[in-house]
């Protein structure tokens, strides 16, 4: 026994320092202080992977999930609004109308008919109803006019349009460019209301089938068939249709209410629109696929905002950053204390605004997310950690396989070693966020989109070793050193200037924040004899209120001088796509030329004042008479 006295604490001490040389001192402080967080949401993972495996080997549909909240709680609120409030069993007997109407009309399980109507309880029926028998709905953005929005029935190969009263003009507009054999269905809010004379009056045909239940099991999904698809829009180009199955919709809802601890009885507020994935699925498929009730609102009004959580009594709110920041600026109201919400989830609120928003509005606990619609790497903030996205874990890096990658920021290429693979980013390196695809796991496979070339462009080949896949989100995010992630930029958005890289994203927070809160997108231009590109800032402002001297003055306090903008230009009417985000590509282009730009620009000064910038001082940058 002796012997063991002696000898234990030398083969401690000499272990403890073999692993510390090996691991180093601080990855014993970093175990210690994430360990908790990563072992809570392994966990959390593990349960959900347990759910969508029982479901999968089900082969349920979502239409069968739903079924199940139906007989638990017909008589629960699954939708409401300002004008609306839906049952469960109404929802169900709605959708149940939805599919009998359209087997009758002839539309069989792979069929395509695309949606557009407003956020209304009926969007949700109409999909839903739609998947009862095997029909794929293309989730339509209602921003959409004439080319676009043809382009968005073309691409989806829709052979049929659902679209409501309120859509009608759009309709008629395109209406000779849409074939022939393409039936129109015109949703009415009441039955027996005027209809455009090439559509069908759907609201008065749904009134003559039955409800109680689909006549039809032919035509029953699986549970990796095709759902919806929901359009994404990148910063170039038309909207691309990205296909969402019965699985990754059970995934997407899933997973954020298991990371998040939603709970049954949590009352959601979503004022976003139900076709796209964060109010469609991650809020809807709440009430969908657990049984939770979701208030919805036609569209966003910032004012409004903390009004309708009171009026609907909401516990869970959503949001995405740029609504944030437009309720960030409305004025003080009692509303913005007297709700109950335990909780609000979303994804892009900026550091910049993060603690003014918690504290004004009182929000014990901010779920911030980040995922593309299309991709397969989502990660979460479940502890409210300021700024971060979400974390990857030091300890257990190839659990959740999602990494960050050296890359090339601008063209977000990943950069490879003399072995030809790719190379992980150390702590506060910022690369491109990428998730590994694994073929026929729904947590980890990428559908892509219905056009398959644009597929390709998101997929890298050979990552960590030959013949391996993954998912390139053309993000750059940086880990902090216990794993927390933060959003840097978008590939390509990050421009260089006096030697210098500026990250757009966040001279746009900052200047935002300076302006009041506005509208305002950064991107670099280039100045003829000029090295690098120049920032220019275009923030919306069509009631002239930034006063130029105080912004200048401010802004000299939060960014260094190579990020100050070179050039402002107040915006005084904007082109908003239905995500809330300014074309930058456009503006872009369209650079700091007072003799084609109709809005006012002003250049900085090399005292840092910003002045008019006139035609005259114009052909003096371009003579490089004006230096910068
Ligand atoms: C799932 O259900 C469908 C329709 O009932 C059936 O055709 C299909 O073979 C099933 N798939 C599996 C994997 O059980
Ligand atoms: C998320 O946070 C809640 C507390 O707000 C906690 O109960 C839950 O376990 C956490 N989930 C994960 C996955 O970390
Ligand atoms: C998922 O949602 C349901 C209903 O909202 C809730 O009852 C359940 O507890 C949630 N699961 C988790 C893990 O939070
Ligand atoms: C800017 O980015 C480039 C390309 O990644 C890099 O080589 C350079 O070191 C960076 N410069 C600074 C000042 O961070």
């Amino acid at each position: 026994m002796n012997w063991l006295v002696t000898v234990a604490p030398a083969v401690a001490v000499t272990l403890i320092a073999v692993l510390v040389t090996k691991v180093g001192w601080r990855w014993f402080y970093i175990a210690a202080v994430t360990s908790k967080r990563d072992l809570t949401a392994l966990w959390a993972y593990i349960k959900l992977l347990r759910l969508t495996k029982r479901y999968e080997r089900e082969n349920l549909t979502i239409a069968d999930i739903f079924q199940m909240q139906v007989k638990q709680n017909p008589n629960k609120y699954a939708i409401i609004s300002e004008t609306q409030q839906w049952t469960f069993r109404q929802l169900d007997e709605f959708s149940n109308r939805v599919a009998n109407l359209f087997h009758a009309q002839g539309f069989r399980k792979g069929d395509v008919v695309g949606l557009l109507l407003e956020n209304r309880a009926e969007f949700v029926g109409i999909w839903l109803g739609l998947s009862k028998i095997g029909v794929i709905t293309p989730l339509i953005n209602t921003n959409q006019r004439g080319p676009s929005l043809l382009h968005s029935i073309t691409v989806a190969h829709c052979k049929s349009l659902i679209f409501g009263e309120g859509f009608k003009d759009a309709v008629e507009d395109v209406r000779n460019d849409i074939p022939a054999d393409v039936p129109l269905y015109q949703f009415n809010n009441e039955a027996n209301g005027e209809v455009i004379a090439t559509a069908r009056d759907m609201t008065t045909l749904l009134e003559t089938v039955e409800r109680r239940k689909v006549a039809t099991t032919a035509d029953r999904a699986n549970h990796h068939d095709r759902l919806v698809y929901i359009y994404t829009s990148g910063t170039t180009g038309l909207p691309k249709a990205a296909v969402i199955s019965h699985a990754r919709y059970l995934f997407i809802a899933a997973g954020i209410n298991y990371t998040m601890g939603f709970r049954q009885d949590d009352i959601f507020y979503t004022p976003l629109p139900l076709y796209h994935t964060a109010g469609g699925i991650m809020s809807m498929g709440q009430s969908v696929l657990f049984g939770s009730t979701v208030a919805i609102r036609k569209k966003f009004s910032a004012s409004g905002y903390f009004a309708d959580c009171v009026k609907f009594q909401a516990t869970v709110g959503q949001y995405i950053g740029e609504m944030a920041r437009y309720i960030l600026a409305t004025p003080a109201s009692p509303n913005d204390r007297a709700h109950q919400v335990r909780l609000i989830f979303g994804n892009g609120l900026r550091p910049q605004i993060w603690p003014q928003f918690v504290e004004r509005f009182n929000i014990p606990k901010v779920g911030e997310f980040y995922g593309a619609t299309e991709g397969n790497a989502n990660i979460m903030n479940n502890d409210s950690t300021v700024g971060a996205i979400g974390f990857v874990s030091r300890i257990l890096p190839k659990v959740y396989p999602i990494s960050i990658l050296r890359a090339d920021p601008d063209t977000g290429e990943p950069i490879r070693g003399t072995d030809g693979l790719c190379q992980l980013c150390e702590p506060n390196e910022p690369g491109v966020f990428i998730g590994k695809i694994v073929k026929g796991n729904s947590a980890r496979e990428f559908l892509g989109y219905v056009d398959e070339k644009a597929s390709a462009k998101k997929i890298v080949h050979d990552v960590f070793h030959k013949g391996d896949m993954a998912f390139l989100s053309g993000d750059l995010l940086v880990a902090d050193e216990r794993g927390y992630l933060f959003f840097k930029d978008r590939t390509g958005d990050t421009f260089r200037w006096k030697g210098e890289n500026v990250s757009t994203s966040e001279v746009e927070a900052q200047v935002s924040n300076v302006a009041g809160y506005k509208d305002t997108v950064v991107y670099g231009v280039t100045i003829p004899h000029t090295e690098g590109r120049a920032g220019m800032a275009a923030i919306y402002d069509p009631n002239n209120e930034v006063n130029l001297e105080v912004f200048a003055e401010k802004l000299a306090k939060v960014l260094p001088t190579y990020a100050r903008p070179q050039f402002l230009r107040f915006l005084t009417k904007i082109d908003m796509t239905g995500t809330f985000k300014l074309r930058k590509v456009d503006l872009q282009k369209e650079g700091f030329d007072p003799t084609t730009i109709k809005d006012t620009i002003y250049y900085q000064t090399p005292k840092g004042r910003y002045e008019m910038l006139t035609p005259e001082i114009y052909e003096k940058i371009n003579a490089h008479e004006l230096r910068f």
